[in-house]
């Protein structure tokens, strides 16, 4: 006869048992943890968290397979990040390697697939990405960068010039007049969706100076409430009508203000090839130049000069992204030519 104390034990003790069987079964399935290898020298810093499978076969592979791929593509290069992704299921371990070589501005990615499998005790390796290039987002302060913008549209040529951005992986910021936007307001979806800035440009490019306070705040208020009807989007910078400004306009405006330091004068000369050598002959990092996307030897200019600039490692970026990049804060009360730089 058992007494009920002692059949209280073993209830306890058997579920104790059960309690470490389930916990140890558990525990099984997160066996793969984070392994840290730290590198360093003189040159490089590098950290890599890699996955530890419990299974000396799969681990010594990737063990050796790292430190490999560390070892040619550092002396190669020098920037390395190996990221991973994994998965377990019939009998299989699948782990892929993504390989991330940052090398000048663009990023170049490896994938590998490695296969375990526990019944035929078996790796196999296999690339399943080739190389590919793609730019990096996050520029760093030093990079070379100009800012295109485009003033007075919309207008039958702002998406000529939006495809040639798009075509170089490039940007721009397009100071829009407000009453020209209700004919072309595809062409404000069109800048959308495709990353481009829009800035304001007044209601009816009318020199500011020369108008009231209170007709002042209703050219930059109301092409703002235009944009934000057709955009879902508040524009964050003005251009004023002409570059007028002055310490009233300055005072009075309640975004930041954007002039350049580059003009163009395409306006004047209509004249692709003039247009193009006078961007190349006085660019430097953290311009911003003046172009107007209502002529068409501004968008056939835009096309020629692109490849140009990026030949010299110049990014073509909007002003947005300008001070982002260039980790400036943009101030009211200010009239910008130039954002970081060797400006400054
Ligand atoms: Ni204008």
């Amino acid at each position: 006869m058992i007494k009920k104390k002692h059949l209280l034990i073993i209830i306890f003790l058997v579920l104790i048992i059960l309690f470490l069987f389930v916990f140890s079964s558990l525990s099984n399935k997160h066996d793969v943890i984070n392994k840290i290898i730290k590198k360093e020298d003189n040159t490089y810093s590098y950290l890599i968290n890699y996955p530890y499978f419990n299974n000396d076969k799969v681990d010594n592979y990737v063990d050796n397979y790292l430190n490999e791929r560390i070892n040619t593509i550092i002396l190669d290069t020098g920037d390395l990040f190996i990221d991973y992704d994994y998965d377990i299921k019939d009998n299989n371990i699948f782990i892929k390697f993504y390989e991330y070589v940052t090398k000048l501005n663009t990023i170049k990615e490896n994938i590998y697939e490695i296969n375990y499998n526990y019944e035929l005790d078996n790796i196999i390796k296999k690339r399943v990405f080739e190389e590919d290039n793609y730019d990096i987002l996050n520029y760093t302060k030093s990079d070379k960068m100009v800012a295109f913008t485009f003033d007075d549209g919309p207008s039958y040529n702002t998406i000529k010039i939006v495809n040639t951005l798009v075509k170089y992986d490039s940007k721009a910021t397009f100071f829009l007049v407000g009453n020209k936007i209700e004919k072309y307001a595809k062409t404000l979806d069109v800048l959308v969706k495709n990353g481009m800035d829009i800035g304001n440009h007044t209601y009816s490019h009318k020199e500011l100076t020369k108008l009231s306070d209170k007709e002042i705040l209703k050219e930059i208020d109301l092409t703002n409430e235009i944009i934000y009807n057709k955009t879902g989007i508040r524009p964050t910078f003005l251009r004023p009508s002409y570059g007028a400004m002055n310490k009233r306009i300055k005072k009075l405006s309640t975004m930041p203000i954007i002039i350049w330091n580059i003009d163009t004068l395409d306006w004047k000369y209509h004249n692709s090839n003039k247009i193009k050598d006078k961007i190349l002959k006085y660019v430097s990092d953290g311009d911003i130049i003046l172009m107007h996307d209502t002529f068409t030897a501004t968008s056939n200019a835009v096309e020629m000069v692109i490849p140009e600039l990026k030949k010299q490692g110049y990014r073509i970026v909007s002003v947005s992204e300008l001070f982002k990049y260039k980790g400036v804060k943009p101030k009211l009360g200010i009239g910008y030519g130039y954002v970081g730089g060797s400006n400054e």
